[in-house]
């Protein structure tokens, strides 16, 4: 084959080629030479890879949506040239009309241009590559059913007795203590329950590197306990297990280490994974142990932060004090937190007035995994919430005032997240690998049953993974946990309460809650099968050719046809065709036979059509046929 040739096949010019193939080792002399078949395939798809990477490098960064005139300008075209250019391909465009990304991008990829958004203020700042990175001390967070001694194992190591300090002994707060010991230096943070820690991760904010999940050696694994492993593992954090209260008579470790192993957390000295420790914060028994034990784990896990970039973090705790306005604790995660530094967390900024470390004490700067309670916040921020460091006022403002407008925008429309609709689809674009559910019922009996049932349910696209499981109300936690997992819910026999509902929408999480076992298997068993995503038949009816255009003051503008084809029926779906181009999608909404409008008009007559379109020319076709749903069914 003859370079011009190929030249000609790859859309490009021969002299160029020639070049670019001297330039890639080709041995080629001039456009004249010719090359073996083989070798034109190689040469086709090493120039094809080669226009590829160029375009791909030629970045240039704007902001959608962008306008044909900015789009012009970037391409360095007239708008009147891109317009035209568009129009041949039968794309009509205004010169002030707005396109979004992805029409942009193609449109630019044409022009050997590599469309990007440019990255707004805030990615600008979160995206800054990290340039020294150190140790940093490990976040633990410890979780685990009511009661079981969480707060009372960390006042041991603080010896600060705030266990009793507390309301009713109940932890009614996350706090954050750093305490500092020979081996290093760890940070804690206490948990109520364990729906403030899936807040924090749901909004990405995930601080935690090892969770240490308490349970009391008297009362073994409880509900709650589950919930916490559950959680735990969504986080991806360390898992390591406090067996609590030994000195109480009734402790029963080994029953404890049994119901573990249910759990797939089989402890080390049974031949499993987990690390688990027997500690009594009343005694302080197994206590350094336990210490020594993270210390191990944060080891191995190399923990680093970036100390030179402007600071991130995370809210632990907040509230309005009276006279000193907005206060909140917050966990440095990257870069060191100043006084006086800009901040921004979710719609409040402020300038740093005054930092606290855990003791109360004033301090000036907080590194990362050290806890400091700042002041100067114009409003008081949720727990979770990301803490950003901006470089100036200005620019803290105009972030706010981007994500006011961001959240507005969601109030109205909120970001869906997985659908049982969708699955079927989404399973065939190879989108989705895995069907993830947190199965609610009313009593451990059916909870068991359904699970069972549910796991026979399968298909060769999609495996079906139960995140969580309990026994209960479907309640806010489900709904962050669903949100973090992109889990739907379903319940069987249990209630909603308005309240979780409304998360539930406010976050796009699904729920279903059933009645009838087989409901509940039916319908799973049909978004694996596709029912739930039902596909449109389309049946061609007939074809008819614009002969006139023609604008009538009621109906618009008309198009004069023949129909050339089958026949055209009123009110069906319609496509109207420019060549092999589909320009447009819609309907007869119109038809008429000279001044009388029909219900339908047959092969070789001439017809009146109105489809709601103006843009219609002479010789463009229009497609008429019928949509049907049908549903499938896999074997
Ligand atoms: P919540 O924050 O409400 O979830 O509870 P918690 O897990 O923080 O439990 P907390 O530390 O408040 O302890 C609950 C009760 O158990 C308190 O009365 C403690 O004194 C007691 N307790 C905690 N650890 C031990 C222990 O090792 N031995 C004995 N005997 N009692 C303990
Ligand atoms: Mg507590």
């Amino acid at each position: 084959m003859r370079i011009h040739k190929l030249a000609k096949d790859l859309g490009m010019d021969s002299k160029d080629l020639v070049e670019k193939l001297k330039d890639l080792n080709f041995p080629v002399k001039n456009h004249m030479s010719s090359v073996d078949e083989e070798t034109a395939e190689i040469i086709k798809h090493e120039i094809e890879d080669l226009n590829k990477k160029q375009i791909e490098e030629n970045v240039l960064l704007v902001d959608f949506p962008i306008t044909i005139k900015d789009l012009s300008v970037k391409l360095n075209l007239k708008p009147s040239e891109l317009l035209a250019a568009l129009l041949k391909e039968g794309k009509f465009f205004t010169i002030n009309q707005r396109i979004d990304e992805e029409t942009a991008k193609v449109i630019a990829y044409k022009y050997k241009v590599n469309l990007r958004k440019k990255p707004t203020q805030e990615e600008k700042i979160l995206t800054q590559e990290s340039k020294n990175t150190k140790k940093r001390a490990p976040i633990v967070t410890l979780m685990g059913h009511i009661d079981h001694g969480k707060t009372s194992i960390l006042d041991y190591i603080r010896k600060s007795r705030i266990a009793e300090k507390e309301t009713g002994g109940i932890t009614q707060h996350i706090g954050a203590y750093q305490v500092q010991l020979k081996k290093g230096s760890i940070t804690f943070l206490d948990t109520p329950g364990h729906e403030t820690f899936t807040a924090m991760r749901s909004r990405g904010a995930d601080v935690t590197d090892i969770v240490v999940i308490v349970v009391a050696a008297d009362e073994g694994v409880k509900p709650q306990t589950v919930e916490a492993i559950d959680h735990a593992r969504a986080s991806g954090a360390e898992i390591i297990v406090a067996i609590n209260k030994i000195d109480k008579a009734n402790a029963n470790i080994d029953m404890v280490k049994q119901q573990l192993s249910k759990f797939e957390l089989v402890p080390e000295d049974w031949g499993g994974k987990t690390s688990t420790v027997n500690v009594s914060a009343q005694t302080g028994q197994g206590i350094d142990e336990l210490l020594d034990l993270i210390i191990l784990h944060a080891d191995v896990l190399e923990l680093k932060a970036d100390y030179e970039r402007p600071a991130i973090g995370v809210v632990i705790e907040a509230k309005l004090s009276k006279g000193k306005g907005a206060m909140a604790s917050v966990l440095v995660k990257e870069g060191i937190l100043k006084i006086g530094d800009w901040c921004i967390c979710g719609t409040f900024s402020g300038k740093i007035k005054a930092m606290h470390d855990d003791s109360g004490a004033r301090c000036q700067q907080a590194v990362p995994a050290f806890p400091v309670e700042i002041l100067g916040l114009n409003g008081v921020p949720n727990p979770g919430e990301q803490l950003l460091v901006a470089p100036n006022e200005k620019s803290a403002k105009d972030i706010v005032a981007k994500r006011k407008y961001e959240e507005e925008k969601r109030k109205i429309m909120p970001t869906a997240h997985f659908k049982l609709e969708d699955l079927f689809s989404k399973a065939k674009e190879g989108q989705i690998k895995q069907l993830k559910i947190i199965l609610k019922a009313d009593v451990g009996g059916t909870l068991e049953a359904v699970e069972e049932s549910l796991k026979k349910i399968s298909s060769k696209e999609v495996e079906l993974v139960i995140t969580h499981k309990g026994v209960g109300a479907i309640n806010s936690s489900d709904v962050l946990l669903a949100e973090v997992t992109d889990s739907l819910i379903v319940g069987f026999k249990v209630a909603i309460d308005a309240q979780v509902r409304e998360l539930a929408r406010t976050k796009g999480i699904e729920m279903r809650s059933y009645q009838i076992v087989y409901e509940l298997i039916d319908d799973v068993t049909a978004a694996f099968e596709g029912l739930l995503a039902p596909q449109i038949k389309r049946t061609f009816v007939g074809r008819a050719t614009i002969k006139t255009v023609f604008k009538l003051s009621k109906s618009g503008i008309i198009a004069g046809c023949l129909v050339d084809k089958g026949k055209i029926i009123r009110n069906i779906p319609c496509q109207l065709f420019r060549g092999t181009e589909v320009i447009h999608k819609g309907k007869i909404n119109t038809l008429k036979r000279f001044k009388e409008e029909v219900k339908e008009v047959l092969e070789g007559f001439e017809c009146g059509i109105g489809i709601g379109y103006d843009k219609i020319q002479e010789g463009d076709v229009i497609d008429a046929f019928s949509e049907e749903v049908i549903t499938r069914r896999l074997k």
